[in-house]
């Protein structure tokens, strides 16, 4: 048996870690900085124009050259030069998993089932470019005879997290004469509250969804559609001036009344979170253009290919992966806090937390055995500075360790006075005040009475990642996102997961629909599921009558 077939505790890497972890785990990071001068210097990687700051982890030299020994026996080289190559390593779907294949340069090849899908993939950029530049000219007219001034994107989950994110992210480069919204819970509200200012001869709704029977999504396309006939008379033939389709599903398309001339695809190879630089991405190239747009696919490429040809030891999304694992499996962390210093951002936590925990939220292997270890942390954050004013005391003070990325830029996009610095200053602090917090001596000489010196202790020993680039273009963002990508992947081929199914979210699904026609039953039938959701049903349908 060779040591990467075993089960993963029983890899030679890893309980090569185990023992190491006893020996580092009471070491101090302000040990770890004295005893070596330049570790600041030297914990550092540079790659497409992002900067990784991991000295402040709790890690030696022998650290990470365990870590990149487990990566080995993993067999992480081959599995990435698998995903690259197109093969089915989406074992429980059968599937590709190709959304590197999105970003690819036009020219290139990777072939799917003997098919080259780079061609496709162009063949589609083309198309998006085509519709995004009529619109965003004034070309493409609603029914009434109007240019589209606003663009509401109706998707859920990975149909609507990336381009949101993207949107927010990039709102900078967007075409500011027009609005964009994004529409994808099933509560009312969210698609009331979305239209209630806009007129419906110059709104044009974008229904993203992959299968094209997302419950949410259809619902609120149906929505839609009746909101915007109302509003333009009731002309059926508006519905192709102002809905177009993203999806891998021509034949629902066609059934929604969608024109199929006006649908978008994409493939199955690209998973639902990991498709905001394919078609799903419609919406962000109309916010800023088929060229910025172009930008962020090189960003992602260069990502990319830095994965891909990178020894791990220099490798940014390995590194940041094997770091979570010591975390996660050898500290017993629970959590990741990403801290983007970038008010554009804001969305960013909010699309990670798919892409992490919907890939490696598992207890299954790809052998279909339960593991004995623990898989994908809880991801979580806000942008800064305003995390600090609200949870960072748990983080400085709590009884948790919580690793935290921070993510910043050199250069902000809107300068004024010195916001940034004050704003780069306070990331820099956090990272050093996590780390080395703040001795008993240091306090009492400050003179603090002594019943309150214990409650001024900062302890640090807190790792952290500082994550830096120039400023925040398309092409940073791709670069990104791609690390992040990679970052899940690298967990998952040593977790030994599926990342790319998400079998845990149907089950809910598949109630919500049994349940549906209950609250709608006005007969007294009893509802025949457990004591507490018939009592819940019960009581819901009485508040109806
Ligand atoms: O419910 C989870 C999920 O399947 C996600 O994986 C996906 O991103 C989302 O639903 C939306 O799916 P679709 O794009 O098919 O509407």
């Amino acid at each position: 048996m060779t040591a990467h077939s075993k089960p993963l505790t029983q890899r030679t890497a890893w309980k090569a870690l185990d023992a190491h972890y006893k020996k580092l785990q009471p070491l101090h990071l302000r040990t770890l900085f004295a005893d070596d001068p330049k570790r600041g210097e030297r914990m550092t990687a540079e790659a497409a124009g992002i900067y990784l700051d991991y000295s402040k982890n709790r890690i030696t030299d022998e650290t990470l050259k365990l870590l990149v020994q487990l990566a080995e026996e993993s067999d992480l080289r081959e599995r990435i030069d698998a995903m690259f190559h197109g093969e089915k390593i989406n074992i429980t779907e059968n599937r590709a998993v190709l959304h590197v294949a999105l970003r690819a340069p036009r020219g290139s090849s990777i072939l799917v089932d003997g098919k080259n899908v780079v061609t496709q993939v162009h063949a589609v950029l083309d198309k998006m470019a085509d519709f995004s530049n009529r619109v965003r000219q004034g070309i493409w007219k609603g029914h009434t005879g109007k240019s589209i001034r606003n663009i509401i994107n109706i998707g859920i989950g990975g149909s609507d997290l990336g381009p949101v994110m993207a949107y927010e992210a990039l709102r900078h480069y967007s075409d500011r004469r027009m609005t964009f919204r994004f529409v994808s819970n099933i509560d009312g509200t969210d698609f009331a509250e979305a239209v209630q200012d806009l007129n419906p001869e110059q709104t044009l709704f974008i229904v993203s969804s992959k299968t094209f029977t997302t419950l949410e999504t259809m619902a609120n396309a149906h929505t839609a559609r009746v909101w915007l006939l109302k509003g333009l008379g009731g002309d059926e033939k508006s519905v192709a001036k102002h809905f177009v389709a993203v999806s891998t599903n021509e034949a629902e398309v066609a059934k929604f009344g969608i024109d199929t001339a006006n649908m978008f695809g994409f493939w199955d190879w690209v998973g639902g979170r990991y498709s905001m630089d394919s078609a799903i991405g419609l919406s962000t190239m109309l916010a800023i253009g088929p060229e910025n747009f172009s930008a962020m696919l090189d960003g992602f490429h260069q990502m990319d290919e830095h994965f891909r040809n990178t020894p791990f030891d220099r490798n940014l999304p390995v590194l940041m992966a094997l770091l979570t694992i010591w975390y996660i499996d050898f500290f017993d962390t629970h959590t990741i806090a990403v801290l983007p210093y970038e008010q554009y951002l804001k969305r960013f936590p909010a699309y990670l937390q798919q892409l992490t925990m919907e890939s490696n939220g598992k207890y299954i292997t790809l052998d279909g055995n339960k593991v004995d270890y623990q898989t994908s942390p809880i991801y979580w954050g806000e942008p800064g500075t305003n995390g600090q004013h609200s949870f960072y005391q748990l983080i400085h003070q709590g009884t948790r360790l919580i690793p935290c990325d921070f993510i910043a830029f050199d250069t902000s996009l809107n300068p004024l006075g010195s916001h940034h610095d004050m704003l780069i200053a306070n990331i820099f602090a956090q990272a050093e005040a996590l780390a080395f917090g703040k001795t008993a001596e240091q306090v009492k000489a400050e003179g603090t009475p002594d019943w309150l010196v214990p409650h001024r202790v900062f302890e640090g020993n807190r790792p952290s990642n500082i994550i830096m680039a120039d400023r925040l273009t398309p092409e940073i963002l791709g670069k990104l996102v791609a690390l992040y990508e990679h970052c899940v992947f690298t967990q998952g081929v040593i977790w030994q997961v599926d990342s790319f199914d998400q079998w845990g979210v149907e089950l809910g699904k598949v109630l919500a629909q049994r349940i549906i026609p209950k609250l709608e039953d006005k007969s007294e039938s009893e509802p025949e599921h457990d004591s507490s959701t018939n009592n819940l049903i019960r009581r819901y349908r009485r508040s109806k009558s």
